[in-house]
């Protein structure tokens, strides 16, 4: 794990809007943890989020990986444009992208991924969907390191909400995305400020935080 006394290095990957990436930036700036968003990099050039980081000043670039003929030389060349920020870590805010495993060993404990369901139920896409499907009572969002199996890695911290029996998969993402944009920001701080470890047995320790929240009251949970 690096040294946390210098202001720590982040690269965000995005590959639409970019909203997570946004509360990571604006609480990077009104929180004052020791941190810098070196840049924020997409597979599609057309990102909103891009046009919404560079009138921000913030530093960004895309790759579009329809230019690649496989995932290998797509994934080299991504590896070659974060490495030039030097980043201590490289956070998938919504990069719709698997990588291979050359690229997440590359990132061995600085790769951290965003995913809408408690994993390791409903690993994959259409999360919500597949909660309203199985008719499960707690829904949420997980936040973990990347190891080269789809949506797996050890967990740094769940976001949980209650489903009510009125929710279908749009009101469920749109509460679960609330819970994304307050515990995306909360790691990264904790991340900057050298709170997070990865344990002897691979399992993650926060130093003296709480790693699982309940917000079901998500409108009202201020932000730290
Ligand atoms: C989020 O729900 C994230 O969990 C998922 O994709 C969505 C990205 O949203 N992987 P945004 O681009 O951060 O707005």
């Amino acid at each position: 794990m690096k040294n946390h006394h210098k202001n720590c290095r982040f690269v965000i990957l995005i590959s639409g809007r970019g909203s997570n990436m946004q509360k990571i930036v604006e609480s990077s700036i009104y929180g004052k943890w020791p941190a810098t968003i070196c840049a924020v990099i997409s597979n599609d050039p057309s990102s909103l989020g891009l046009q919404w980081a560079k009138d921000r000043n913030i530093p960004t670039d895309s790759l579009d990986h329809k230019n690649y003929a496989n995932r290998d030389l797509f994934d080299q060349a991504l590896k070659k444009k974060i490495d030039e920020y030097f980043p201590d870590y490289v956070l998938l805010a919504g990069f719709m992208r698997i990588l291979s495993k050359d690229f997440v060993d590359h990132y061995k404990h600085r790769l951290i991924n965003i995913h809408p369901s408690l994993l390791p139920s409903f690993p994959g896409l259409n999360t919500h969907y597949k909660a309203i499907e199985k008719g499960v009572k707690i829904h949420g969002c997980t936040i973990h390191f990347v190891n080269s199996e789809l949506d797996d890695g050890p967990i740094i911290i769940q976001g949980c909400l209650s489903v009510k029996s009125n929710d279908d998969s749009a009101s469920l993402a749109e509460r679960v995305l609330k819970i994304e944009h307050k515990i995306f920001p909360l790691v990264c701080k904790w991340l900057s400020l050298g709170k997070i470890v990865i344990n002897q047995e691979n399992k993650v320790e926060v130093k003296g935080e709480n790693n699982l929240l309940f917000y079901d009251d998500v409108d009202h949970m201020q932000l730290f």
